[in-house]
């Protein structure tokens, strides 16, 4: 006798992409998965692309709620992404909280024109209406008339050397709610330190600390850190610093967050100001307090 189909059976329904991708999320936009290369032309993910994946939403997961206080707090939102490549930050950011709201701008700013024009056109392409890319450097976004003059969060991924100074003292003239930075190796604190170091070694055992070229790297870029961290208490932010996971195969993986507090906190930013101002006396980077402490 022939075997009856259960009703169960035929009822099933053809797995979407969402199951069969556990990881992505509602709405997202398959196409723009491939334009970046997170999908394979195929709409998979192999392994790197999903390592890929988890990091850009691990560093969403602290960007989101920022994104949301700001459109709750003023009723719009506009981030600026320095040094943004190509643009993976700005572009799932939209994709994720943007596109399903009226609200929300997310610009870009990158050195490179060529990324620059790339990223516009797929904008374009994908109906992203409130994304803007301006092809110049992070100093020079400072001036730029097509950003507005209200940029709720700034971010740095991984932006060359100073562009992430540079993207601090954008965030600060614009009174930025938040700023997250993923700082990239800044030369400029271990060379100040490289060139004193002489004079440093017979003033104080402290210089031990960079007297060998290696360290002088290392702690040159850990203070720079630190620097930047005392900056921001002093403009009135408050600074967590923590390990952004699922970055484990790059050296840099400190995620600097910094929240503007409201009035009231001036004796905490003068403290952190008076303390800024010591390290720079007491490591002999006095040459650097325009770039920390104005
Ligand atoms: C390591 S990539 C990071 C890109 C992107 N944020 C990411 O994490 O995928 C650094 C980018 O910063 C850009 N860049 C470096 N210095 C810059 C500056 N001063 N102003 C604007 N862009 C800069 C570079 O051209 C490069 O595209």
């Amino acid at each position: 006798m022939a075997k009856q189909r259960t009703p169960h059976a035929t009822s099933r329904p053809t797995p979407t992409l969402q199951d069969q991708l556990p990881e992505l999320r509602a709405g997202q936009s398959i196409e723009l998965l491939k334009e970046l290369h997170i999908l394979t032309r195929e709409g998979k993910l192999n392994q790197d692309t999903r390592r890929k994946l988890k990091q850009v939403y691990h560093l969403v997961q602290f960007i989101e709620p920022l994104l949301q206080e700001a459109l709750d707090a003023r009723g719009d939102v506009a981030l600026a992404d320095h040094g943004a490549g190509k643009s993976y930050l700005g572009f799932i950011l939209y994709d994720l909280f943007c596109k399903q709201r009226p609200q929300g701008w997310v610009y870009g700013v990158e050195a490179r024109t060529e990324l620059v024009e790339r990223s516009a056109a797929l904008a374009q392409r994908l109906g992203f209406e409130r994304m803007g890319f301006l092809a110049c450097t992070v100093a020079e976004s400072l001036t730029h008339p097509a950003l507005p003059a209200t940029i709720d969060l700034v971010t740095a991924l991984h932006a060359c050397d100073t562009a992430t100074d540079d993207a601090i003292a954008f965030g600060l003239a614009r009174q930025a709610r938040c700023l997250v930075l993923v700082p990239c190796c800044q030369a400029e604190v271990a060379s100040v330190m490289r060139q004193h170091k002489a004079l440093q070694l017979s003033r104080t055992p402290l210089a031990e600390l960079w007297r060998h070229p290696l360290h002088t790297r290392e702690v040159g870029s850990q203070i720079t850190n630190v620097l930047r961290c005392l900056q921001l208490e002093a403009h009135g932010y408050q600074v967590t610093v923590t390990e952004l996971v699922g970055w484990e195969h790059s050296m840099k993986n400190e995620l600097i967050l910094a929240k503007r507090l409201g009035p009231g906190h001036t004796g905490k930013a003068a403290q952190a100001r008076a303390r800024l101002q010591a390290i720079l006396d007491e490591l002999g980077l006095q040459e650097l307090h325009t770039r920390f402490a104005v």
